[in-house]
């Protein structure tokens, strides 16, 4: 196990609070068995998300005084869209608060009634937007990312033999376009190829398809390409993301993730047409389309944030080795987890640590729960609450990962605070055998996951056929 050191120092802290488990236990009920209902000052260590909880850079900081708050015309806005256009190549630049903002109006501009939309693997937000534009999401990843315990080096990619049948089955001119999804969040922050990248470019344009990418995470990404794919490993982080979006026709981007701010979206593309018609619509749903819903000080930061994440290859190494480093930590205590690796967070496996607990109990959850009592630590579940139910059938869709996502803030813990972590969980599975399912008490129609309310059940004890399949799942 090795820990990356920190290509930084630390100049400003924030103090945590630490709590008793008695505290904890009457946090999680209040908040319904919910991580995402807990008031962050009572959790110790925040694996909820990466997403906009980065901490910024001193030049970050000294850039907000930098904002130019103009209604109209910012500097900032200039600044931040020849960044965006350099640093990913795409032609114009449209700005949103947040990644959702740009899927909102990307699946209203791009989506007919009756349009199908793949990707690779779904993502919450973006496939509650293709359906609210009248599409159905179609799932095209390769069949590993399905399997927690699949070594594929690449388990993000696009399964072109997919894509070929739906083609074939509903016409390519009812895909509008393929979301293409980089370090794949809920396949556990799966990369994808170049390869795969290129190919399926081909493929679409083949076909008339936009390849769309979701470019939340494409630094990381740009990380296991060089690590991992023959020919890559003399090329820049700065080079490898340049290429990547190469093969795209443009993106939606959550800049909160990679971007290294707590606020900030957009949508990239080369199409003039679709540029025209995305900022007639930033103007409706956001703000002017030079601030699109964040204030001057706000770009500033972006802009500089994307400069640094390229600058050079030592913060990525840094970013991704940490969360590697969690992972082989959990691994050394025997703790079931989604491999290999991703960049933003640890996937633990909840089917393999609570195997007695039925998915319609929503292990995953109340695995989540029991993490922040035991430990302080928050985490988030990514199973069966967060797939929802089928549109039509009005079924929970059970997907076949059902996790739990320890997500790693960008230059925020340290080693010290991942080993506790660490430690807490491998306690909590000694005595997994007590913990129970939860049942809803308040099911929100859309995105339920964020606000739904639980109530536990009794556990039940495990059987040995159980353990045997635990066994089997674990390989
Ligand atoms: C892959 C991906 N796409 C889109 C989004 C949505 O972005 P936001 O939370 O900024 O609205 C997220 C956020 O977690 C994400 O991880």
């Amino acid at each position: 196990m090795k820990y990356i050191p920190e290509p930084f120092k630390i100049k400003t802290v924030e103090p945590i609070k630490m709590t008793t488990r008695e505290y904890r236990q009457k946090a999680i009920k209040e908040a319904g068995y919910n991580t995402f209902l807990l008031r962050s000052e009572d959790v110790y260590i925040d694996l909820l998300t990466d997403s906009g909880t980065s901490a910024m850079s001193d030049a970050q900081w000294a850039a907000l005084q930098m904002g130019d708050e103009a209604y109209a015309g910012s500097r900032n806005f200039y600044d931040l869209e020849r960044t965006v256009q350099e640093v990913f190549g795409f032609k114009y630049f449209v700005p949103t608060h947040q990644g959702r903002a740009a899927e909102h109006i990307m699946s209203k501009l791009l989506i007919k009634t009756g349009d199908y939309v793949p990707g690779n693997m779904y993502f919450t937000t973006t496939r509650l937007h293709q359906e609210l534009a009248g599409g159905t999401f179609i799932d095209v990843i390769v069949d590993e990312a399905h399997d927690p315990y699949s070594r594929h080096p690449f388990k993000g990619n696009v399964d072109l033999k997919k894509m070929q049948k739906l083609v074939d089955e509903v016409g390519a001119e009812r895909i509008p376009y393929i979301s293409y999804e980089t370090c794949v969040n809920m396949a556990g922050g799966q990369p994808v190829s170049i390869q795969n990248a290129r190919e399926l470019k081909e493929f679409c344009d083949k076909y008339g398809i936009k390849v769309m990418l979701d470019n939340t995470r494409t630094i990381e990404n740009a990380y296991f390409i060089q690590q991992r794919e023959p020919g890559y490993k003399n090329k820049s982080i700065r080079e490898i993301v340049y290429e990547l979006c190469s093969y795209t026709d443009g993106c939606t981007c959550s800049a909160k993730k990679d971007g290294l701010v707590n606020i900030g979206g957009f949508l990239a593309m080369n199409d003039e047409e679709f540029f025209v018609q995305a900022r007639a619509q930033v103007v409706i749903y956001e703000g002017l389309h030079t601030y699109g819903g964040m204030a001057g000080r706000d770009m500033a930061a972006l802009a500089q944030g994307i400069r640094e994440s390229v600058a050079t290859d030592d913060y990525i190494r840094y970013r991704v080795e940490q969360t590697n480093y969690l992972g082989d930590v959990l691994e050394s205590y025997g703790i079931p987890h989604v491999v290999p690796h991703g960049g933003h967070a640890i996937f633990l496996n909840a089917r393999a640590f609570l195997p007695h607990v039925p998915q319609e109990e929503f292990p995953a959850q109340s695995l989540a729960a029991e993490i922040y009592v035991e430990t302080g630590v928050r985490a988030m579940e990514r199973g069966n609450v967060s797939a929802g139910r089928d549109p039509v059938t009005g079924k929970n869709r059970c997907p076949k990962l059902e996790l739990v996502r320890l997500t790693i803030p960008r230059r925020v813990y340290t080693q010290s605070h991942l080993d506790y972590a660490a430690e807490g969980i491998a306690k909590l599975y000694k005595h997994r055998d007590k913990i129970g399912g939860l049942k809803f008490v308040f099911e929100p129609q859309m995105l339920r996951f964020f606000q739904a309310r639980f109530e536990p059940l009794p556990a039940r004890p495990m059987k040995a056929e159980e353990m045997v399949e635990e066994e089997h799942l674990r390989r």
